[in-house]
């Protein structure tokens, strides 16, 4: 989930950074000028996502870069800023928890200038008490980047190896502990199968999800883990279940 390669924006930054101190410290006569060219630095990162979410939704950039963007974006942003920008107060006083899977709430954007109305991707908050789960699935003409509010939670993830009807072939990726600022994501190219579950009393992410890629509809395959059969290597053959089985499986841990 590390992507350690800087993006052409950030990189573009850094020179710009570098130009202005030394524009500053060279006692520059135009600073106006250095300061039209370093905008982006202070660019929104809303703007930012939903112009890699444009860019995938046109077909300008493969899956992997797009979630390897919304990571790095994810990563850096300022946690505390984006709570308010999304108003995640009010977001999560209207969250009802189920006693079985989890809570979901639309994020609004508020109005902000070089950023469209109507955004190309759908954005959600998702929230869940300990021992709920966002059950383990795979996707398929999709793709989705989620960063971790607060709380906290078992993240696991698996790569999409084959696809049939009633089963999916797999293999392990990431099994780690997600905590606030944590980003992840999935797409059809990399990490297609996600499993969270929550370890704190209450754990939530922020979710920006696209649907229908290459103009293909979207579909989710509810994954039975714990009936896995073993293949060569690490590799897993999974039954895919309906989702009120799945829900009944994996939806609340035993304990909770
Ligand atoms: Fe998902």
């Amino acid at each position: 989930m590390d992507f350690v390669k800087p993006t052409r924006r950030e990189f573009c930054a850094t020179l710009l950074g570098s130009v202005l101190t030394y524009s500053l410290l060279s006692g520059c006569s135009k600073p106006q000028a250095v300061s039209t060219a370093v905008e982006p630095l202070v660019r929104h990162w809303a703007i930012e996502l939903n112009e890699y979410c444009s860019d995938l939704k046109l077909g300008r950039i493969p899956q992997y870069v797009w979630q390897e963007s919304v990571e790095r974006l994810f990563s850096r942003v300022d946690l505390e800023e984006l709570l308010k920008f999304i108003d995640f107060e009010t977001l999560e006083n209207g969250l009802k928890y189920p006693d079985l899977g989890v809570a979901t709430e639309s994020v609004t954007f508020p109005p902000l200038e070089g950023l469209p109305k109507d955004v190309v991707f759908i954005k959600k908050i998702f929230g869940m008490r300990k021992g709920r789960a966002i059950i383990p699935h795979g996707h398929s003409n999709m793709a989705s980047a989620h960063l971790v509010l607060g709380g906290q939670f078992k993240l696991r993830h698996y790569e999409k190896l084959a696809l049939e009807k009633r089963q999916m072939t797999i293999r392990p990726t990431i099994d780690m502990t997600a905590a606030a600022g944590t980003a992840s994501s999935i797409s059809d190219e990399a990490n297609n199968v996600h499993w969270f579950v929550a370890e704190s009393d209450r754990a939530f992410t922020f979710d920006v999800i696209m649907l229908d890629l290459a103009g293909k509809r979207y579909d989710i395959h509810n994954l039975d883990l714990d009936r896995a059969e073993p293949l060569e290597g690490d590799a897993l053959r999974v039954p895919v279940i309906g989702v009120n089985a799945a829900l009944k499986r994996y939806g609340k841990s035993a304990m909770h």
